[in-house]
């Protein structure tokens, strides 16, 4: 005769260390199952005479009802643990604080952009805007760089496959400088304006990106001189850095499009950066081949120009020494000027 009571103990004990699910419903079929032990002996009770039937059939089906109790039992239990882990992993503090709406914040260059036109309207001059798709005749030409001509060289440029409407050759400007052309063409004199915008060169390093920002300054009228440009300059230079503890100088250069021409270069005369001489603009007079091209006579008008980069003004303003870092994008860059 079967012990009974030793096969609920063992289903007892297989249930009890059963640690999930599958591994129960496993167990129980070793028991329960088609082929499992007690069906097994209910199937044999078949073989015995009348009386004895009854009695092991009762003492099987009261063994079978234990085991079925032992299971629905831990079924329970490993359904109450695995909710007690999910609820624990789960857990949601409703008491901590929001996480709020990240605010954005304008981009260092940006806001040199918006300083640099703030500064400039307040002494009197314009702010116009102009197309980064330029043709080759305003980009190049009309600043006195015929085609051919080896100063072109000096922008290696994107060319753009296509001519405009006048079949003029396309391109991304390569500086602001047409814009001197076309705001003078669409203007009477005196002409006053700075241009800022975004200008592009095959050119990528630690101090040069392929697309980066300019501003253009022009000021025109019968009587603006070098001194002019001086003034200017460096009164606005004081002005964006907020200190009169600075040095400009300008140093004798070459542009097709001006003549003098100058760079125009500055040190702090304090600070950490003390003594550092750094290019920030390229400056001069206004060519007369270029008044020509402006549709006003050289004769009569005079006037100075500059054109300086954004990215330069802002490295030194808040001493970053790698241009890349603007264009990455890494929020850990970015949010030190938020
Ligand atoms: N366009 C020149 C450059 O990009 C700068 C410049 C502007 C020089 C105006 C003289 C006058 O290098």
């Amino acid at each position: 005769m079967t012990d009974l009571e030793q096969l609920v103990a063992q289903a007892a004990e297989g249930f009890s260390l059963a640690t999930d699910g599958t591994a129960l419903e496993n167990e129980k079929a070793r028991y329960l199952g088609k082929s499992g032990v007690l069906t097994e002996l209910l199937k044999g009770l078949g073989k015995l005479e009348h009386a004895e039937r009854k009695t092991e059939g009762a003492r099987i089906n009261a063994a079978k009802e234990r085991i079925e109790a032992l299971l629905t039992e831990r079924r329970q239990a490993l359904a109450d643990a695995e909710l007690n882990t999910r609820l624990q992993s789960e857990a949601i503090d409703v008491t901590l604080p929001g996480r709020g709406t990240p605010t954005g914040s304008i981009h260092p260059v940006i806001r040199t952009w918006q300083r640099v036109e703030e500064i400039f309207r307040s002494i009197g001059f314009e702010v116009a805007d102009g197309p980064e798709i330029e043709n080759d005749w305003t980009n190049f030409t009309s600043l006195n760089s015929p085609e051919n001509h080896p100063a072109r060289s000096m922008q290696d440029t994107f060319y753009i496959d296509g001519l405009d409407s006048d079949g003029k050759q396309l391109l991304l400007r390569t500086h602001t400088s047409p814009m001197q052309v076309r705001y003078a063409r669409l203007h009477q004199p005196p002409l006053k304006v700075i241009a800022p915008g975004r200008t592009y060169r095959v050119d990528s390093d630690a101090t040069h990106s392929p697309m980066f920002h300019q501003v253009e300054g022009l000021w025109i009228d019968e009587n603006i001189s070098f001194a002019d440009l001086k003034g200017v300059y460096t009164s606005f230079l004081k002005c964006f850095f907020e200190t009169d503890a600075l040095e400009v100088r300008f140093r004798p250069s070459f542009f097709p499009f001006t003549e003098p021409s100058a760079e125009i270069d500055m040190a702090f005369s304090s600070g950490p950066n003390k003594g550092r001489w750094l290019e920030i603009s390229g400056a001069g007079q206004v060519h007369p081949t270029v008044l020509r091209n402006m549709g006003l006579d050289p004769e009569r008008y005079i006037g100075f120009a500059f054109g300086s980069g954004l990215e330069r003004l802002t490295m030194l303003r808040y001493g970053i020494n790698d241009l890349r870092l603007f264009y990455e994008g890494d929020l850990r860059f970015l949010k030190q000027f938020s």
